[in-house]
């Protein structure tokens, strides 16, 4: 069974074929109405339930999206109305929802949900974010990025700020997709070892960085993200933002980075936080077709969980 758990678990010859398609799907739907749909129907019969255990916008509504354009169904449903976790085990909710669903994407904490969800469903599983991961997000910023200039293999890519999960699957992407990054932020929030480890053994070239000046330099790409993720604690947020004010990206640190690095954040943003408004609405920042990108990108993984 195809799941969607995490880049690094997934086939490399897979996620470039899952780029190319989304890209394929892209073309196709050039100058069409946002709303009609494609003209191949591959997700016709099918129904998607669409579960979330935290906030989301772009994931809810591109999954959505998506869905509908290729002539499927969905079910958004949030984890504090159903049984899951509390009422039952996550075990029995994935085999109940599994003899009613095709396809169950979860945006859940723990990621241990998401493997016991994926043990036990009879249908494909799909990662919209956990605690550890967001590898959803990171196809449709690898595909942004080719977009703009090209294969990403090879080329270099700054994190700025907290090592999260958003951060674990640019390392995962760093390994399969063979491209180099440096991650500059204090110490007390590094990466995951694990995940540092896992993109050098692949041949990725990681470095550590604590001087963002240093960090930026022949940069490609630099990435920012929130300094407080959701399943953060709020009372850790006046440390992180002390620790985090000199990482953020304005227009002096993307001046130190050169005029042809992109700009990337996954969203939603804390404009005058992690980044400056200047940089985000700036000439090298690629932030808006990022987030229109995870609904291409997410109709060619549901395709591949699929098989269709
Ligand atoms: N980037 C992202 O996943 O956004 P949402 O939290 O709005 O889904
Ligand atoms: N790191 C952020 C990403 C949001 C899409 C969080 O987990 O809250």
């Amino acid at each position: 069974m195809n799941h969607f758990l995490d880049i690094h678990t997934t086939d490399p010859t897979d996620l470039r074929q899952m780029i190319e398609d989304a890209r394929a799907m892209k073309t196709a739907r050039a100058g069409r109405p946002r709303g009609a749909a494609d003209d191949t129907r591959p997700l016709e019969g099918h129904v998607v339930a669409l579960i979330f255990e935290k906030p989301s916008t772009r994931t809810r509504v591109s999954f959505d999206v998506g869905v509908r354009q290729m002539g499927g169904e969905t079910l958004v449903l949030s984890g504090s109305d159903m049984q899951l976790g509390h009422g039952e085990t996550i075990a029995d909710t994935a085999r109940v929802m599994s003899r009613f669903v095709d396809l169950i994407m979860i945006r859940t904490f723990d990621p241990s949900v998401l493997t016991e969800m994926a043990e036990a469903a009879d249908v494909p599983v799909i990662n919209g974010l956990t605690d550890a991961s967001h590898p959803c997000q990171i196809m449709a910023d690898v595909m942004t990025f080719e977009e703009h200039r090209g294969p990403i293999a090879g080329k270099k890519v700054v994190w700025t700020g907290d090592g999260n999960n958003v951060c674990s699957s640019f390392l995962h992407a760093a390994g399969q997709f063979g491209f180099d990054l440096t991650f500059t932020g204090p110490q007390v929030l590094d990466p995951a070892a694990a995940d540092v480890a896992y993109a050098r053994e692949k041949g990725s070239e990681i470095l550590i960085e604590r001087d963002p000046y240093k960090a930026v330099e022949g940069a490609d790409l630099i990435v920012a993200d929130t300094w407080v993720s959701m399943h953060d604690a709020q009372s850790a947020r006046e440390r992180r933002h002390n620790l985090l004010r000199p990482y953020q990206v304005d227009k002096r640190l993307m001046e130190a980075a050169g005029s042809d690095a992109l700009f990337m954040h996954c969203l939603p943003a804390h404009r005058g936080e992690e980044v400056t408004s200047e940089v985000m609405d700036g000439p090298q920042s690629v932030i808006f077709d990022e987030a229109e990108n995870r609904l291409h990108a997410q109709k060619a993984i549901l395709r591949w969980c699929l098989g269709v």
